[in-house]
């Protein structure tokens, strides 16, 4: 089940899935420069928190691995340049930039460990330049990045599946399946999880507009791995509450505060207060790395715009006036009031979460100015 590979390293090239093209094309593409992949993560091509960090550690990786420098100085100060340049691709995903600090990190330690990786170098990398050991360092800080990402969406699956019962209506807005993740996802990896265990289920598709990554991310996920799911639009969530029809809600998270506010795609907050004037459980589903406990409340937390066409145009066809003024927020943000649970791979996070949260980091501080 979920053999779907959203973005992996070949042969010193980053190759992802093109999530602009799905489900109509299952194409990949090669990003050989990490120009490419700073493109890809701003168009979209790859998208959803965990995967964009995955890319821009990737991406990082790839842009170092062909830097040319004569000196530990330039060598420095051109890695971060690349560092800064993923940083202004996507504001809100708060793993974007916990992948840009760790990738920092393992930098700082390759270059100490200079030596030691020296005496490792297989004979071709002797070839190489002085570079290759830190090079090679980073290339497999990304990969392991990937690999611990599907990890921890197995354990919140695990973690996350008891709340789901037998016979239960799902609702999913967006996609955090394993598309926006390296594989398995978080909202979609809990009911990934109760599907295996057996339980019969029955999700609903939020079609997500405007770039519609349920209609058409979500839903052939879900196709592909013959979990029962109906496709719905964002405006019939409430109708199905209504009827009964709806057990519980999941989503994922794009970053999340110390006190359980949570950014999610936008119409996040609005199916979070439908849920909780219809009394219907609201669960958050996030890898530790999607929490930001530099930000106090959802308030402080970035919430990117993007570009009036993603309203005004359905597939390159303009629908709306040219004169009619825009206003298209990628995300909202839902308090943690509205939220049930926030499922993690570490464990769930119950209210109040500015003090659970803090349970699941035992070894960080709260930010509190
Ligand atoms: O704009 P996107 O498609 O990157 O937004 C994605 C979402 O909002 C997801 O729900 C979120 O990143 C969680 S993905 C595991």
């Amino acid at each position: 089940m979920s053999d779907i590979r959203t973005i992996y390293w070949k042969d010193r090239t980053v190759v992802m899935i093109d999530q602009k093209v799905l489900p109509a094309e299952e194409r990949y593409i090669t990003c050989r420069h990490h120009e490419d992949v700073i493109e890809a993560i701003k168009d979209m091509t790859i998208r959803g928190a965990p995967a964009i960090g995955i890319a821009a550690a990737m991406g990082i990786a790839l842009g170092t691995f062909h830097l040319k420098a004569d000196n530990d100085e330039t060598f420095h100060q051109a890695f971060h340049l690349i560092c800064d340049e993923f940083s202004q691709t996507r504001p809100t995903a708060r793993n974007l930039f916990w992948a840009i600090e760790r990738m920092r990190k393992r930098f700082i330690t390759a270059m100490a460990d200079r030596p030691a990786l020296e005496k490792s170098r297989t004979a071709e990398q002797a070839l190489d330049d002085v570079y290759a050991p830190v090079k090679q360092a980073l290339i497999e800080e990304s990969i392991r990045i990937g690999k611990e990402d599907v990890a921890a969406n197995r354990r919140i699956g695990l973690n996350g599946r008891a709340f789901i019962k037998n016979n239960n209506g799902i609702l999913t807005h967006c996609n955090a399946g394993a598309l926006a993740t390296a594989g398995y996802g978080t909202a979609l990896g809990v009911i990934r999880a109760a599907h295996e265990e057996g339980k019969a289920i029955h999700v609903f598709v939020d079609e997500t507009r405007p770039v519609l990554q349920g209609a058409r991310l979500t839903a052939w996920e879900l196709v592909k791995d013959g979990i029962p799911s109906t496709l719905i639009t964002d405006n019939t969530a409430g109708f199905l509450m209504q009827q009964g029809k709806i057990d519980l809600v999941i989503v994922g998270a794009d970053r999340i505060a110390a006190n359980g506010d949570a950014a999610n795609k936008i119409g996040t907050y609005s199916l979070a207060v439908l849920a909780k004037a219809h009394g219907i459980p609201f669960y958050v589903a996030a890898p530790l790395s999607t929490v930001d406990l530099h930000i106090r409340t959802g308030t402080d937390i970035p919430i990117e715009e993007r570009a009036a066409q993603e309203i005004t145009n359905i597939q390159g066809h303009r629908i709306a006036p040219e004169e009619i003024d825009v206003y298209n927020p990628a995300f909202d943000v839902t308090p943690g009031r509205y939220i049930t649970a926030i499922i993690t791979e570490a464990d769930v996070a119950l209210p109040p979460f500015s003090e659970n949260i803090a349970k699941l980091f035992p070894h960080q501080s709260f930010q509190t100015s």
